[in-house]
């Protein structure tokens, strides 16, 4: 489909034929009740064992709803992330945007150990990186949502496909738009939002990048910015001047890449809306961050300044569009599987 663009009218037509075809299409929904007789104690299992990583890995949090983000954004939210290689999967591990990067894979093994334990064969990997993605904010002192709940597990993982559709922090705001748009048109938008809502639905969707106001990220996912960017000779200019320094001591010119610093600054473990105040200050970390705010005539530089005076404003927009984002072609009823081992198929 055209991408959408926040502004355009017809580009909302076409969203809202596309949506009108979602609804038809739509099947079995999610259900925060899913496993209300078959594992009524899921959530707290999920929570227990992230409160028990958190003790040695204060970052485990950001690392898990990063998992989430990474498994949706891939043929749905199916726990594609998570297979390992074999004869016939090729890992979405070794795609670009999570080899040496994506981290957690063992937390989330300790998670289905514990909810196995409790509830043998019931809980999908896939919801269990949902449950993850909602206690790793929450516990982060983020809002809490009712996770939907139902997904099954893929047999395939799709390597060409995160190489393509997770974001690089290296494209442009428009880029970046449509790639979110993508994931947007393939929800499950539930019929309680009226077509006409198709446009914030969008818009508030690429604030899930906020999700960086936790978590690290290493040098080599920013310093083409620092020294010589887009081979200016300069800076982004839209980088903070002491901020700047700042990451220069961090990331030197000809450094490895894989140093680690904060995404924010200001409060780099807690969930907050000092994402929005740090780009206010020109000191998003990375250039997708930053564009929000600096891109001139942006229609997200209105949101971005709402974001920074009303933290519940934020996590209102938020915690609806993880539950959005949680809705990306989910495989449910009697398609895939539920995995006993999230690393691989069953039988495998
Ligand atoms: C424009 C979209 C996005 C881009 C370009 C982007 C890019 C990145 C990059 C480059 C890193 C650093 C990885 C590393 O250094 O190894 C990162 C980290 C992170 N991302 Fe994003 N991201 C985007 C959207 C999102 C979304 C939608 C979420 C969650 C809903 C998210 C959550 C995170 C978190 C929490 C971290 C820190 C992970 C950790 O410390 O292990 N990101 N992202
Ligand atoms: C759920 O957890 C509570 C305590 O946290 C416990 O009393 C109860 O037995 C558990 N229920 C099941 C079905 O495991
Ligand atoms: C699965 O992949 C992870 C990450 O690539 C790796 O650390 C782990 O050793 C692999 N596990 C098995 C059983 O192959
Ligand atoms: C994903 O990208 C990496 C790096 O460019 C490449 O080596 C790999 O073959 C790609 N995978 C697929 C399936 O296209
Ligand atoms: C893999 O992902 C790409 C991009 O999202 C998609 O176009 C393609 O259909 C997917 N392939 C399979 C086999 O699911
Ligand atoms: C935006 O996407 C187009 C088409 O895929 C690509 O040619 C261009 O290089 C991208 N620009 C940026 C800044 O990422
Ligand atoms: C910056 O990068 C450009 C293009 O890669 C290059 O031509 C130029 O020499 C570089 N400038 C400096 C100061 O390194
Ligand atoms: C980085 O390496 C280049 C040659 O690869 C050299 O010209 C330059 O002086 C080095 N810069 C620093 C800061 O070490
Ligand atoms: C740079 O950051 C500081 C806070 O560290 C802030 O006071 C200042 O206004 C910022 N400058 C710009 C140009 O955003």
């Amino acid at each position: 489909m055209a991408p959408i663009s926040f502004s355009s009218s017809s580009s909302i037509l076409a969203a809202t034929i596309c949506l009108a075809f979602i609804l038809h299409q739509a099947q079995a929904q999610l259900s925060a009740t899913f496993y209300a007789t078959t594992c009524p104690n899921v959530s707290t299992i999920v929570s227990n064992v992230i409160q028990q990583a958190l003790q040695s890995d204060i970052r485990i949090a950001a690392s898990l709803i990063r998992l989430h983000f990474h498994d949706c954004f891939v043929n749905g939210c199916d726990a594609s992330v998570l297979l390992n290689d074999s004869s016939s999967i090729q890992s979405e591990k070794n795609a670009v945007p999570n080899f040496n990067s994506a981290r957690g894979f063992d937390v989330v093994d300790n998670i289905k150990t514990a909810v196995e334990n409790a509830c043998p064969g019931v809980v999908s990997c896939a919801d269990i990186l949902a449950l993850a993605a909602e206690s790793s904010v929450s516990l982060s002192g983020g809002p809490s949502w009712n996770v939907l709940l139902g997904r099954r597990d893929s047999l395939t993982a799709n390597q060409s496909g995160a190489n393509t559709s997770i974001p690089t922090p290296f494209e442009s705001l428009s880029n970046i738009t449509s790639k979110f748009s993508q994931s947007v048109s393939t929800q499950r938008i539930s019929s309680r939002y009226l077509v006409h809502r198709i446009r914030n639905i969008l818009k508030f969707q690429y604030f899930q990048i906020s999700a960086h106001t936790f978590g690290r990220a290493q040098c080599r996912f920013f310093s083409g910015r620092l020294y010589n960017f887009s081979g200016t000779g300069n800076p982004d200019p839209t980088l903070n001047t002491s901020y700047l320094a700042t990451l220069q001591q961090i990331c030197p010119q000809n450094g490895s890449g894989t140093a680690l610093t904060n995404l924010d600054p200001a409060t780099p473990n807690a969930f907050d809306n000092n994402y929005f105040t740090n780009l206010q200050n020109n000191q998003g970390l990375l250039q997708t961050d930053q564009e929000l705010f600096s891109t001139s005539g942006a229609a997200t530089i209105s949101i971005v300044n709402n974001f920074a005076s009303s933290q519940t404003a934020f996590f209102q927009s938020f915690a609806q569009s993880m539950i959005n984002m949680g809705n990306i072609s989910p495989l449910t009823g009697s398609s895939g599987e539920i995995r006993s081992d999230c690393k691989k198929v069953n039988g495998s």
